[in-house]
């Protein structure tokens, strides 16, 4: 394995419309780091990961994923080296149902018969979807939180050695957020993963990176940035919940100086 399957440098990308999404960005992540990209939007985030598959190419620095230069001949081999989820599972699911979907990555692979229906019955069972309920249904007529975690799973079926997220916990309910933050703990992977959801940012990942304006603002540890709110809101961020409702458990609130008795509620006649 290498040391840093993921190494970024000098990396400017501007759209073909001029508009500049990053600029001289440099990252290096070590196998089976998990890394949070955060920023407001419009920050990069996204142009960013679409560089580690080669969705986009580097017009200026370079981008090498494993022993990988990102370039067209590389393609293939990167592709299956790393997992993107998009941000928007529209673009990620294509196939007439679910199992055509979540099947398609392993069978360009070269999988078939039983070794393709155990990689596919795993995937979705990392993701919690019954397979025998939504096997045959159309990607198309899923709830997005559905949509997502297909996506998640038509990944998960490459068993790639990198994961990269975009957005993973957004429209998931708690209870998926809560698998999926579990999951992704389990995973001995390297993962970079861009969120708005600062608290899984700050309980899966230990190391943070922002972006502002495509330029790279901060790297380093989750905990020591989240608890700069100054630092947060002039890059348009705000403190993760966590950190802003200190007395999320009853035990730990401040004791009353006034005690509450019953009688001074309101009756309820
Ligand atoms: N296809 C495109 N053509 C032109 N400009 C684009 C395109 N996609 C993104 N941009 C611009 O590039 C910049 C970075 O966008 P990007 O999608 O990478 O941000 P992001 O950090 O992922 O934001 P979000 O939090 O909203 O997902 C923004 O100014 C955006 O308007
Ligand atoms: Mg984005």
């Amino acid at each position: 394995m290498h040391h840093n399957p993921i190494f970024i440098e000098n990396l400017s990308y501007t759209y073909p419309d001029g508009t500049q999404a990053l600029r001289d960005v440099n990252l290096s992540i070590k196998a089976n780091e998990r890394v949070a990209l955060i920023g407001a939007n419009g920050s990069g985030k996204s142009t960013l990961q679409l560089h580690l598959n080669g969705i986009l190419m580097p017009q200026q620095g370079q981008v090498i994923i494993g022993e990988w230069p990102i370039t067209s001949q590389n393609l293939q081999a990167i592709r299956n080296f790393v997992g993107l989820v998009f941000q928007n599972p529209d673009n990620q699911l294509f196939m007439p149902t679910v199992w055509e979907d979540v099947a398609f990555g392993p069978m360009n692979l070269g999988l078939r018969d039983q070794e393709l229906v155990e990689r596919v019955t795993s995937a979705m069972n990392a993701v919690d979807m019954d397979l025998e309920n939504y096997g045959q249904r159309n990607p198309e007529n899923l709830s997005g939180g559905e949509k997502k975690r297909i996506a998640i799973a038509g990944v998960l079926a490459m068993q790639p050695q990198i994961l990269v997220f975009d957005e993973p916990s957004a429209q998931l309910d708690p209870r998926s957020r809560r698998q999926l933050i579990e999951l992704l703990q389990s995973l001995q992977l390297t993962q970079l993963i861009a969120t708005h959801d600062l608290d899984l940012a700050l309980e899966l990942c230990d190391r943070t990176v922002i972006l502002s304006q495509g330029q790279v603002v901060y790297d380093g540890a989750t905990e020591q940035v989240m608890s700069n709110p100054k630092f947060l809101i002039e890059h348009s961020l705000e403190s993760p919940l966590s950190y802003s409702r200190p007395y999320c458990l009853l035990e730990d609130a401040p004791v009353a100086k006034v005690p509450i008795t019953h009688s001074k509620l309101p009756s309820m006649k």
